[in-house]
């Protein structure tokens, strides 16, 4: 059924499926897919009615596109990036001719990358979009031509997507001990992401190799993609979770109950430098005082190597009303003054490693991270 963008379209979860030859690792439809052939549309999960409705919502323009990002309909870094690319798609299809099309196609990306500041991976999308329209332009290739090129890259950022989440939980369950817990925070599942996830995407595969392990899910205010998205993730995927408030996670490590921290990343700087969802940042000191290892899972996708470091890192702040009105309820005097950073930047010096798709990558940083952008694309 195609629901046009704000109609709804409640899914009963299917059964667990296989796609391109892999199992998935939860049964839920795909956070992004794009449906039909280059006259198709982007259909998301609505991510703001989770849990308790699973909701589709079919994107045919820029500007719904623009809007589920910025309302976190769709988030987390991969995701966005890929919700993006194929946001141009639809966007670039407004224009008819090839006159003026690649224009077009820069205004429609300027004016996506203006949906939220953080995340790189919208900018590293877009840029490779970009780069698709620059080519065809020069071979002065056919306006359907064109379209359809721009569609195969956004198919093959999000494949490449699904690709990297795949090997990060593959390299990243090795740093998971049997019978242990593992803290958590946000969400970065297959909800966030192609499939599988970055650091969910280590958890899912350390319960993969029947490795022993609970996930404590931090609820992750203001939003509670913890609570809501990460808690629901690994329930579908059978994984032992424990959902804890946020202010709870330094007495569960005293308490010994936790024995490595893992979390994704919305960039990530060339020293290492990980901006993440408001709150990592405290996790990793509570992490040091406690001698557990703090793990950052995310792949080359997520790394800003024009960024010396982390000073450089937009920081997005959002609306007042996320603090003060969680789902809509009062919890706050009217009119108080409210701070609301969505992120925060964990020095590198507290990252006891990264997991890449490229592998497990320890410090000197600088160095060794380096090895990763001759890679990436
Ligand atoms: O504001 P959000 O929900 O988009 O923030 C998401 C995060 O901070 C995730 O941890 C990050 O994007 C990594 S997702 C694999």
């Amino acid at each position: 059924m195609a629901a046009s963008a704000g109609d709804d379209m409640i899914m009963a979860p299917k059964k667990q499926e296989k796609r391109e030859g892999i199992p998935r690792l939860m049964s839920a439809p795909l956070a992004i897919e794009w449906v039909g052939d280059i006259d198709g549309f982007v259909r998301l999960i609505d991510q703001t009615r989770l849990p308790s409705e699973l909701v589709q919502i079919d994107c045919r323009d820029a500007a719904t596109i623009w809007e589920a990002i910025k309302m976190l309909r769709v988030r987390g870094a991969p995701a966005i990036g890929i919700t993006a690319a194929m946001g141009l798609v639809v966007g670039a299809r407004t224009h008819e001719s090839r006159d003026g099309l690649r224009e077009h196609i820069h205004q429609v990306a300027d004016y996506l990358r203006t949906s939220r500041p953080t995340a790189v991976n919208l900018f590293w999308a877009l840029d490779r979009m970009e780069r698709v329209a620059d080519a065809c332009e020069a071979e002065t290739m056919p306006h359907e031509q064109t379209l359809a090129l721009l569609l195969m890259e956004a198919k093959r950022i999000r494949d490449e997507d699904r690709e990297m989440c795949i090997a990060i939980g593959q390299h990243g369950k090795e740093l998971l001990a049997n019978d242990s817990g593992v803290l958590t925070h946000c969400n970065t599942g297959a909800l966030a992401t192609a499939d599988y996830g970055t650091a969910l995407s280590v958890i899912f595969h350390a319960h993969e190799a029947k490795k022993n392990i609970v996930a404590y899910v931090d609820e992750t205010r203001p939003l509670l993609q913890g609570s809501r998205l990460t808690a629901w993730e690994l329930q579908q995927r059978g994984v032992p979770a424990t959902l804890i408030c946020d202010n709870m996670a330094a007495t569960v490590m005293r308490q010994g109950r936790v024995q490595a921290v893992i979390v994704g990343a919305d960039r990530i700087a060339a020293n290492g430098d990980t901006a993440n969802k408001i709150g990592t940042y405290g996790l990793a000191v509570l992490a040091k005082a406690h001698g557990i290892p703090f793990y950052v899972a995310a792949p080359s996708s997520t790394f800003d190597f024009e960024l010396a470091d982390g000073s450089g890192i937009p920081i997005e702040e959002r609306d007042s009303r996320e603090v003060t009105h969680p789902l809509g309820l009062a919890i706050a005097p009217d009119d108080v003054a409210v701070y609301n950073p969505a992120f925060d930047v964990t020095p590198a010096e507290l990252v006891a490693a990264f997991v890449t798709e490229q592998g497990v990558i320890r410090a000197p940083y600088v160095e060794n991270l380096a090895a990763l952008r001759k890679d990436s694309a």
